[in-house]
């Protein structure tokens, strides 16, 4: 089955195209994958502003859907335009009131394509930010109308843990057996969750965090240190830079400091790192009373970054372990931005005795292919809308819940 999936949840406007078999073996092949990122916009104010985010995904989503069309082969132009009726026409202005720009889209530049040989639609629908979300939703729907595909719609921290099933080696697609019980631990900027998986499309969520989100408080402490949005991979490097140090601590600056390790000891699989982004702001706030100017000392702020570093991977990891040993996984599957950051991988391939998969660094962020991904899943068990009303019925959560 061929899927295509649009994801617009966060600062990310992508678009994939998803070949997919789904039987006692499962294949997927990737034949077109576009992700246009807004970092560069946002990080002039040091985060996501939902009403920009959305400005941006709406002005992008065309051009990244039709490079992705044309990636895949699949921008045959028509002699004749595609003709659409009156109470098509009237459907589409109904799908698309709040998006208008999206109708002249469709009526004429879309209607010069062949309708391609696709199977479906996938696409987020929640969590994320609204605003954000709604455009890649509505944008979705009216393209299920107009070319008469089912609609799926797929919640993003789903696709954050099925991202785990493209592994791309030497340009070839493969797709690990996951075994199951698994357990999956998703870090994110708006997610820190521990997931109980059954099986394909079979989650509970055992553990999550109580306050901010673990790759949030990268962001707040990059940002409490000077550094640009997103934090998480500039927070990385000054860490690793620390660990391969030969010293390690500027010790003529002050002998040895640690963060708290919130939670780490409590009983339940929950997450808490509000507590330890306030402890970095109170450090910094008493090392610039004893040296004024502390954030210029490169190797203070690389100490700093390290064990803020060493601090929330710890807990990461603590926790991930308990869970996996107490509901005797067979597999950890880790997906979500943070899945990215290289410390994070080390500590859980060194602390944790079970088969673990990672994404595709590409894939750890957001992106359209994962999305694809589940859609493939729910397409075979039918999990779609077709007519309009139900299309039509579907609205954008930012909580939604797995
Ligand atoms: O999954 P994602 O792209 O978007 C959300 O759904 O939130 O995750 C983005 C988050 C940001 O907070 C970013 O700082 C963090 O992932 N991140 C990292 C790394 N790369 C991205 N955090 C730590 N280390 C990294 N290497
Ligand atoms: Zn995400």
């Amino acid at each position: 089955m061929k899927i295509l999936s649009i994801e617009t949840s966060c600062d990310e406007t992508s678009v994939a195209i998803l070949d997919a078999s789904i039987g006692t073996k499962l294949r997927f092949t990737a034949l077109a994958h576009t992700v246009a990122s807004q970092i560069a916009i946002h990080a002039q104010y040091g985060g996501v502003f939902p009403a920009m985010a959305k400005r941006e995904h709406t002005k992008n989503l065309p051009t990244v859907f039709l490079t992705t069309l044309k990636e895949a082969g699949m921008d045959q132009q028509n002699k004749k335009h595609i003709t659409i009726d009156s109470k098509k026409e009237k459907q589409l202005k109904e799908i698309l009131v709040r998006e208008p720009e999206f109708v002249e889209f469709l009526l004429n530049e879309l209607s010069k394509y062949k309708k391609p040989k696709l199977d479906a639609i996938a696409v987020t629908y929640g969590p994320g930010l609204e605003p954000a979300l709604w455009v890649g939703l509505s944008f979705a729907k009216a393209l299920a109308i107009f070319w008469d595909l089912p609609l799926i719609p797929v919640n993003h921290m789903e696709g954050h843990i099925l991202s785990v099933l493209v592994q791309k080696n030497n340009l070839k697609y493969s797709t690990p057996k996951i075994q199951f019980p698994a357990i999956a631990l998703l870090v994110s900027g708006g997610h820190t969750e521990l997931v109980h998986v059954k099986d394909f499309l079979k989650y509970k969520i055992i553990g999550q965090t109580r306050d901010d989100a673990v790759g949030e408080a990268f962001d707040k402490v990059a940002r409490m240190l000077g550094l640009p949005y997103p934090g998480g991979p500039e927070i990385s490097k000054l860490a690793a830079l620390n660990r391969n140090s030969l010293t390690p601590n500027p010790s003529n600056l002050l002998s040895v400091f640690s963060l708290p390790r919130p939670m780490i000891a409590s009983k339940d699989y929950d997450f808490s790192f509000s507590g330890l982004k306030t402890a970095v702001l109170y450090l910094i706030r008493d090392l610039t009373k004893e040296h004024s100017n502390i954030l210029e000392n490169v190797g203070m702020k690389q100490a700093i970054a390290r064990e803020f570093e060493d601090a929330a991977i710890e807990v990461l990891v603590n926790k991930t372990n308990k869970a996996v040993k107490t509901s005797k996984a067979k597999s950890l599957i880790v997906g979500g931005g943070v899945a990215a950051n290289t410390y994070l991988r080390k500590e859980l391939e060194e602390k944790i005795a079970t088969n673990i998969y990672f994404p595709e660094k590409e894939l750890a962020t957001d992106n359209a292919l994962m999305i694809a991904i589940v859609g493939a899943f729910k397409y075979q068990k039918k999990q779609y809308k077709k007519s309009f009303r139900t299309i039509l019925g579907i609205r954008a959560n930012g909580n939604l819940k797995l």
